[in-house]
């Protein structure tokens, strides 16, 4: 009997994937791909593989398969990309530093890898002839110049991707003095070893909102369109329905209260990865999540399918390194921190004798390693080393 089950599943299969090619299979628009910052040298996370799929589902592939960049392949796609952007020290400023260019180069969108897509139809259709292509969270209005830059669109050529480009070209080429480290903004220095200095948001929204601004007081004609008000892609207070894993029915529930409409029908969701998604749902199997969560719910409506199995047991703190969930210590935003920063982490909890020393270990520039989200965290110790 086993025979004749395993010729059905073999025949089945490609009738299956035939099926799935010709209903996804829209026209490839043209001028648009789907850029991200990929530079993972530890396990990706699966809600991460789930998202990226979640975007080809959602762009019915008309424009092609997500790009994957980094320092490997990035002149491919930005031709002009300066000496300096390879000396940029973390993910976070470099993800900020190319999101514009490609843009600007090849047309199309960049988001970063913890957005989930629903239906981006209404953001292609809109790509060949809009300069930007955008969203704005609470308290943003683009009026102002004021935008969320995890996720961009717009056409080849944009004024506005254009303008903000040059701007972050020039900041990165006019270098400090070797002594100087910048307070705020960003610098980089004449030594081509030496890593340009990069604060928080100092490469990203630090330049690209002045520069919108100013393109706009120079009243240069730009075409845009901003998801805001009821479809943002950052419903009002995600954040704290996700952190807390509320249950469809409380997220409701809440919003309902803030007065926030339709939080389950945007066409994109921005999840923070930097407020510990990962951590949060690692051993959830998102696709299928009897606990009712809004988190799942949102996988749910992206109809993406998971392609690992899980393993092992759950375990009491899990640092996501992957799959789900055999994982064990811990966890720093989601991920487990490679032995480097556990090292210094604990150096500079306990090294308080020599301050000096202790200064020098803290001071070996922590945001590269976990990313912008330790510079908070990192300037505690110092500050506590100080007092
Ligand atoms: C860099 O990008 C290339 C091309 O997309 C990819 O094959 C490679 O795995 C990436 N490297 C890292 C470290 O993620
Ligand atoms: C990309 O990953 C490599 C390998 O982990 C790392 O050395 C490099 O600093 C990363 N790039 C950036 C811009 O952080
Ligand atoms: C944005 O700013 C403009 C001009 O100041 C104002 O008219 C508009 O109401 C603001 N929009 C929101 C959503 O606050
Ligand atoms: C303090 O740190 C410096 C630099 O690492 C070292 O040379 C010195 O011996 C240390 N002093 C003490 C008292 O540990």
């Amino acid at each position: 009997m086993k025979w004749p089950a395993r010729l059905f599943v073999v025949c089945l299969f490609p009738l299956h994937a035939l099926k799935l090619q010709s209903t996804s299979r829209a026209s490839r628009v043209q001028n648009c791909h789907i850029f991200t910052l990929w530079n993972y040298s530890r396990p990706v996370p699966e809600y991460i593989h789930l998202n990226l799929q979640s975007w080809q589902l959602a762009s019915k592939g008309r424009c092609g398969a997500p790009v994957l960049v980094n320092r490997s392949n990035v002149r491919q796609w930005i031709p002009d990309a300066p000496e300096e952007l390879f000396r940029i020290p973390y993910e976070a400023a470099e993800s900020d530093a190319i999101r514009y260019a490609l843009i600007y180069h090849n047309g199309g969108i960049y988001m970063d890898t913890d957005f989930l897509a629903i239906d981006m139809s209404s953001i292609i259709d809109r790509i060949s002839d809009h300069d930007i292509i955008g969203y704005t969270a609470e308290a943003q209005n683009f009026t102002h110049g004021q935008f969320s830059s995890n996720f961009l669109a717009g056409k080849k050529g944009s004024v506005v991707m254009g303008a903000i480009w040059k701007a972050q070209k020039e900041r990165m080429q006019k270098h400090c003095p070797a002594e100087m480290e910048p307070k705020s903004g960003m610098c980089c220095y004449d030594d081509p070893q030496r890593a340009c200095s990069v604060r928080w948001a100092g490469l990203g929204e630090g330049i690209s909102h002045p520069a919108l601004r100013a393109l706009m007081k120079s009243k240069t004609s730009f075409k845009s369109f901003i998801f805001s008000g009821h479809e943002s892609f950052v419903p009002d207070g995600l954040v704290e329905v996700l952190k807390k894993k509320m249950s469809k029915s409380e997220g409701l529930k809440y919003w309902k209260k803030r007065k926030v409409m339709k939080p389950l029908s945007r066409k994109m969701y921005h999840l923070f990865n930097s407020q510990g998604f990962a951590d949060a749902y690692s051993c959830v199997d998102l696709t299928n999540d009897l606990s009712g969560s809004v988190a799942g719910e949102l996988y749910k409506l992206s109809q993406v399918k998971r392609r690992q199995v899980p393993h092992g047991d759950l375990v009491r703190k899990c640092a996501n390194d992957g799959g789900l969930c055999h994982c064990q210590g811990i966890a720093f935003y989601g991920r487990r921190p490679p032995c480097t920063f556990l090292y210094v982490f604990s150096a500079c909890q306990k090294l308080t004798a020599n301050s000096t020393a202790l200064r020098s270990v803290c001071r070996l520039d922590l945001e590269s390693i976990v990313g912008r989200n330790f510079a908070d965290k990192r300037n505690d110790l110092v500050r506590s080393e100080m007092s």
